[in-house]
């Protein structure tokens, strides 16, 4: 019995663990992590995968528009990614006339796609360490103030090295990794005429609205559609009609044979960031000092903004892109306060230390480590009370009233040379009016002022908000109804004259939203600059632990931390446990959108012609087995925001779906990553080709796709 025991346990601990931590860096993975995908389901050749000299899958990923992921799907530079990617554009083209919003948009003609003003693409070309370079000769034991200036010298004189070695098209950015052991020159090809091709209806592409916000069973078909535009010689180049369709260097084929549970699944993308080192002080103040205060303002600014929007569609169009943005953040900080404690990643955190600390301790000759933990608890202890405080501030007023948001930039537009101020005002300030609702923000200010005085002890106060209060006996609706009243920041042309003009700046500053802005500026800046020393302890801190972790498990292969550059995840399609005695399957169908939906309920309520597609159930090629089709499924993968309309690939690199969030009961995962229950959340591609086909009819869009 004893030796079946054993036997047992020897078979158990040698299986591998499927669901698996990392963001990998394709640089680097080794032929060990190659086979293991091998084992695991991967066919495509590594060369076709990754090779920075050949066309390969990697090529045909880009980085969306800074914070999301795209995949080109074509010759002619077609590129799906998330309709909460595309979101701000389709909301920024959005009118009562075109509500492109609620109606979906479809460009029927190539003449008919729209240019997006400001939007980018880049293509990664080359990812090369550099770490040798930059850390070549930095003495270990200087001030971390010199140790970064002498680190930004080098990194600028490899950012200028490569730039020559470059035309000028080309991106050239040095990124550090693993807390800065790493350094790694990242060069991109970035593109500027893009141009929306498709969009589904709101009621498809945020299916569930915020309700069903990272969370699983999801019903949403989270997707848009874009296209590269270069000029003649397929170089990037602004906006132009003489543009045309970009030619890549590789587009991925597509499948719509599915999977099944087990699968093997990958997804390439560019994560934006993770803190999977945090040490246990850490997460104490992410959870106090940013998610606490910051789900409290946010949820009170939203519930105001909510409740205009359901009752105007004009307000409902202009604040839609900005409600979903602060309400995402919003819900991952509830959720990753809820995960955090639910996954003891507290505890998990001090063994961790524990055990560094014991390591450090059985080699006493060594100093490297010795005050590491103590850097991090030090640090984080002491600037912890500031944070909370400077999370309040800018929570309700850079993030939270748009006024004070809007004097900020006008002050930043005033420090520039006069002449660059027209275009600047143009470009920046005047396309803020075309969404702003100033009856709103008023109501914001007033209960932000009033959040921010019950939460701030009153010597931390900005001054302008204590005079505030005492003259208007804490009547705060009183002061923001005189304000928007009488501000300057609500008559653009007025505010224009005065910004290009000098000697008349002097009306600005003496605006109650422009001297509001200036005192919370200079408190909030007196706060940051307050916790320095302690800035400076935490980031040494965290790049003593990492290399000191490394140091300790030398075999281990530890993912670095995501940071907005290239990573493939890999593992397999599968259901997990969500909490006791139950399991959630791997896939949903259109059955769940019939269960959901709900006429009155503006996030589940689908129209008519759209639920008489699903029941009349001619899904034809992109049906599943049982004649149903497919809408979203999950797979282990390691993803983060910025991952949102990543590729999902299947074992031959052929694109199964796009990546859109996380679940409800991994949201520590971006400080713990949880075998057991993290999952990525993808739209099934065939759900993607049937709105695009049976609901659009978009023909073009089939001809052009690679359906293998
Ligand atoms: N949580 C997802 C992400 O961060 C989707 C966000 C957009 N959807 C929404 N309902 N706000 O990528």
């Amino acid at each position: 019995m004893n030796r079946c025991l054993s036997f047992l346990c020897v078979i158990l601990c040698c299986l591998p663990v499927w669901a698996d931590e990392g963001m990998w860096m394709l640089q680097n993975l080794t032929p060990k992590d190659w086979n293991k995908m091998q084992s695991m389901g991967l066919t495509l050749s590594p060369e076709k995968l990754y090779n920075d000299s050949l066309p390969s899958l990697y090529n045909a990923v880009v980085h969306f528009n800074g914070g999301c992921t795209g995949i080109t799907v074509s010759n002619q530079g077609l590129i799906f990614t998330n309709h909460h990617c595309g979101y701000g554009a389709i909301q920024s083209q959005s009118s009562l006339e075109h509500d492109y919003l609620k109606d979906g948009f479809i460009a029927q003609t190539q003449a008919e796609e729209i240019p997006i003003p400001d939007m980018v693409v880049r293509y990664l070309e080359k990812s090369i360490s550099v770490t040798d370079i930059i850390l070549d000769s930095i003495p270990e034991n200087i001030s971390e103030k010199e140790r970064e200036a002498l680190i930004s010298k080098k990194i600028a004189q490899v950012e200028a090295q490569y730039r020559k070695n470059y035309e000028n098209t080309f991106i050239v950015k040095v990124d550090a990794y693993y807390a800065g052991n790493e350094y790694y020159v990242n060069i991109y090809r970035q593109y500027s005429d893009i141009r929306m091709v498709f969009a589904p209806p709101s009621s498809v592409g945020k299916f569930g609205g915020e309700t069903d916000n990272w969370m699983w069973p999801r019903h949403t078909g989270d997707f848009s559609v874009f296209r590269v535009y270069a000029n003649t010689d397929n170089e990037p180049a602004d906006y132009s009609e003489n543009n045309v369709p970009y030619k890549p260097i590789y587009f991925a084929p597509i499948s719509i044979e599915g999977y099944k549970e087990g699968s093997f699944a990958m997804v390439m993308g560019f994560p934006g960031s993770t803190n999977r080192y945090l040490s246990s002080w850490g997460i104490e103040s992410r959870v106090k000092s940013s998610n606490e205060p910051r789900i409290e303002v946010r949820g009170v600014k939203q519930n105001i903004w909510k409740e205009a929007m359901l009752q105007s569609d004009a307000i409902r169009i202009k604040y839609a892109y900005k409600y979903a943005g602060s309400s995402n953040y919003w819900k991952n900080s509830i959720g990753m306060n809820r995960g955090l404690k639910r996954m003891h990643v507290l505890e998990k955190k001090q063994a961790l230390e524990k055990q560094f600390a014991d390591w450090v301790a059985q080699q006493p000759d060594n100093p490297t480590y010795i005050h590491t933990l103590n850097l991090l608890s030090d640090g984080i202890t002491h600037s912890m009370e500031t944070n909370k405080i400077r999370t309040y501030l800018s929570e309700a007023f850079w993030a939270g009233t748009e006024i004070i948001g809007l004097a900020s930039e006008v002050d930043r537009i005033h420090s520039q040379e006069v002449e660059y101020r027209e275009t600047l005002f143009n470009d920046k300030i005047l396309p803020f009016y075309k969404d702003y609702e100033p009856s709103l923000d008023k109501k914001v200010l007033a209960a932000m002022l009033q959040l921010v005085k019950d939460h701030i002890p009153a010597q931390q106060l900005p001054p302008e908000i204590v005079a505030i209060d005492k003259k208007y006996k804490g009547n705060f609706s009183k002061f923001a109804e005189e304000l928007f009243k009488k501000s300057v920041f609500l008559s653009p042309d007025k505010l224009k004259s005065l910004l290009l003009n000098d000697k008349n700046f002097s009306k600005i500053e003496k605006d109650d939203a422009y001297k509001l802005y200036k005192s919370v500026r200079a408190s909030y800046d007196a706060l940051n600059n307050s916790t320095q020393a302690d800035k400076d302890k935490i980031k040494q801190g965290n790049r003593l632990f990492i290399k000191g972790l490394r140091e300790m498990n030398p075999t281990h292969h530890y993912p670095a931390d995501a940071n907005s550059t290239l990573r493939l995840t890999y593992g397999k399609v599968g259901g997990y446990p969500p909490y006791d005695g139950a399991w959630y399957d791997y896939f949903t169908t259109t059955n769940g959108i019939s269960e959901k939906y709900d006429l009155t309920d503006p996030e589940f309520n689908v129209q008519a012609e759209i639920m008489h597609l699903f029941q009349q159930k001619e899904f034809g090629r992109y049906a599943n087995e049982a004649g149903n089709m497919n809408l979203c499924y999950i797979s282990n993968l390691d993803i983060t925001g910025g991952n949102s309309g990543s590729p999902v690939f299947d074992g031959q690199g052929r694109l199964t779906g796009l990546a859109f969030d996380g679940n409800w009961e991994s949201m520590s995962g971006d400080i713990a990553f949880e075998p057991e229950v993290q999952k990525c959340i993808a739209v099934d591609i065939r759900y993607v080709l049937f709105m695009i086909d049976k609901w659009g009819k978009c023909q073009r869009i089939m001809d052009e796709i690679n359906i293998q």
